[in-house]
């Protein structure tokens, strides 16, 4: 009986093997799409006007690079890195989730600064934004999973995603919380054998001198308190990666010990991109694709970026013919547009344990994997 039961595994298993079974237990390695930025912002009280956000073409932006992850084979999962609308106006925050339920993939989302209303300042009488209360009742399984603002889930079995609220009522900066840090400690501490993504808006350091400087208000784009949390991330091997959008900036990574500490382009201000992302083993492959769109959408995009004056800090990217070379460098970022990030060696551990072609895709797996 005994060795019936060990055939017909064996059987069984070949046949899963044979007809490419679920990649969370087939597969070495797990691909994801992210999506940055796309500020959805269809006709409400007024029309969307296009500046060096493309406001008049976002739906179609987002449309586009839906279809075409759609297309891509084997993605696990997408994440949306917030700014998800223009203002959090409540016909943007609908229209983009209609949008994005069109994704065939499971979708995780995290806020950012233009998706909570200012309800505590001046300017909440002019506002039309939702709460960010309704923001996570809207995304209830896309991440949140009750009213909390930070959330952890597992896309696929021993892979762990954990959404950050980086976002803070009244000014467009950002900072994490003590109970979003406690959160964050909490979080990896009881999950330590999983390879690790971390999804915040703000980014956890600058890529620009404007970001250190505060040229403009650019160190705005950095969490406040980057720094903590990057301590609670440093004391976690099983952490591979954060991902940020916030900068409106091509593919970016830097290593912090561990950790590769990525930035993500906006679907919507050129020039306009999205990610997908490759981990298996070893190491982080990703590449960036540009958002398919018509060329005079493309010119209009770049036109307005060159033109637009807060995009250029003086010290930095001067509107001189010598700093708008730059500057057009600077935002292509021809460089970076694909990469590979190796794992540090007591994350590669970890990853190989759960991720390794030795365990995973064989019978013994489903022991190992707990
Ligand atoms: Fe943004
Ligand atoms: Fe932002």
């Amino acid at each position: 009986m005994k060795i019936l039961r060990i055939k017909m595994t064996v059987c069984l298993l070949g046949l899963f093997i044979l007809f490419g079974g679920s990649t969370a237990f087939a597969a070495s390695s797990f691909k994801f799409a992210v999506i940055a930025d796309p500020h959805m912002s269809v006709a409400g009280q007024k029309s969307p006007e296009n500046g060096s956000k493309m406001f008049k073409d976002s739906v179609q932006l987002l449309q586009s690079t839906i279809k075409e992850i759609n297309q891509t084979e084997g993605i696990d999962f997408v994440v949306a890195l917030g700014d998800l609308t223009k203002d959090a106006e409540p016909w943007n925050v609908d229209r983009f989730k209609e949008v994005m339920d069109d994704l065939t993939a499971p979708y995780y989302v995290v806020l950012g600064n233009h998706d909570i209303s200012p309800v505590d300042t001046n300017k909440a009488a002019r506002s039309p934004g939702v709460t960010r209360a309704t923001m996570i009742w809207t995304f209830q399984g896309h991440g949140y999973n009750g009213p909390k603002t930070h959330w952890s889930v597992d896309p696929l079995p021993n892979i762990h995603l954990i959404g950050l609220d980086s976002t803070r009522t009244g000014d467009w900066d950002g900072r994490i919380t003590q109970e979003g840090l406690s959160f964050l400690e909490r979080d990896l501490a009881s999950n330590p054998n999983k390879p690790t993504i971390v999804l915040l808006h703000h980014q956890l350091t600058a890529y620009c001198d404007s970001a250190v400087n505060g040229e403009n208000d650019f160190d705005k784009f950095v969490t406040r308190n980057a720094g903590d949390v990057l301590k609670v991330l440093r004391k976690h091997p099983q952490v591979v990666m954060t991902m940020s959008g916030h900068r409106h900036i091509s593919t970016r990574y830097k290593k912090d010990n561990h950790i590769a500490l990525f930035t993500c382009p906006s679907t919507m201000t050129w020039p306009m991109r999205y990610c997908i992302f490759e981990v298996d083993g070893k190491k982080i492959s990703y590449n960036t694709y540009d958002v398919p769109c018509s060329s005079s959408v493309l010119s209009e995009a770049k036109e307005n970026m060159m033109n637009a004056k807060w995009w250029h800090p003086k010290g930095e990217h001067p509107m001189t013919q010598e700093g708008n070379n730059k500057f057009k460098k600077f935002m292509l970022s021809s460089g970076t547009m694909s990469g590979e990030v190796r794992f540090a060696p007591e994350t590669k551990n970890i990853i190989a344990d759960r991720m390794g072609t030795e365990f995973y895709g064989q019978s013994t797996s489903v022991a190992l994997i707990k």
